[in-house]
């Protein structure tokens, strides 16, 4: 299986950034753990700040990868861009999330993923791109 994981703005900061919510590992400690344990499954990254990039990227990969694991980031909850990129392609989306967005802000509970997503993972910490590695696994 070939697994594209895209991150959004801010996430290039985990580890450093709010420990408390989104925990102590770096994305690169993080992604090479996941890589080690699936040595069977391709897992490529890409991570950007900027909406635009995002969305070229989604496009890019959307009709060839075997599934696409999104943390949207705050852009989750703004971008319809990116919400309707995700309806132009083939490729499945699973959207996840580190935090309960649920359990935060008013404003963190709308998205503009999840209506086109295959389905959503939230609030189990980095634990929550694996279970949705190990959901495209079982398919
Ligand atoms: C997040 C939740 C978003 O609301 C927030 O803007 C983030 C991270 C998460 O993974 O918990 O940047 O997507």
């Amino acid at each position: 299986k070939k697994l594209m994981i895209i991150n959004g703005p801010n996430l290039n900061l985990l580890g450093t950034r709010e420990p408390d919510l989104y925990g102590s590992l770096s994305l690169h400690e993080f992604l090479d753990a996941i890589k080690a344990k699936y040595p069977t499954v391709e897992i490529f990254h890409f991570q950007s700040n900027i909406e635009g990039e995002l969305i070229s990227k989604i496009q890019e990969v959307g009709f060839t990868y075997d599934g696409i694991i999104l943390n949207a980031a705050a852009y989750t909850h703004t971008s319809v861009g990116i919400g309707d990129a995700i309806k132009a392609i083939t490729t499945p989306v699973v959207e996840v999330h580190i935090s309960n967005t649920y359990a935060r802000e008013e404003f963190r509970h709308h998205s503009f993923i999840a209506p086109n997503a295959k389905g959503v993972i939230l609030g189990f910490g980095l634990q929550s791109y694996e279970l949705a590695i190990q959901s495209f696994l079982t398919d």
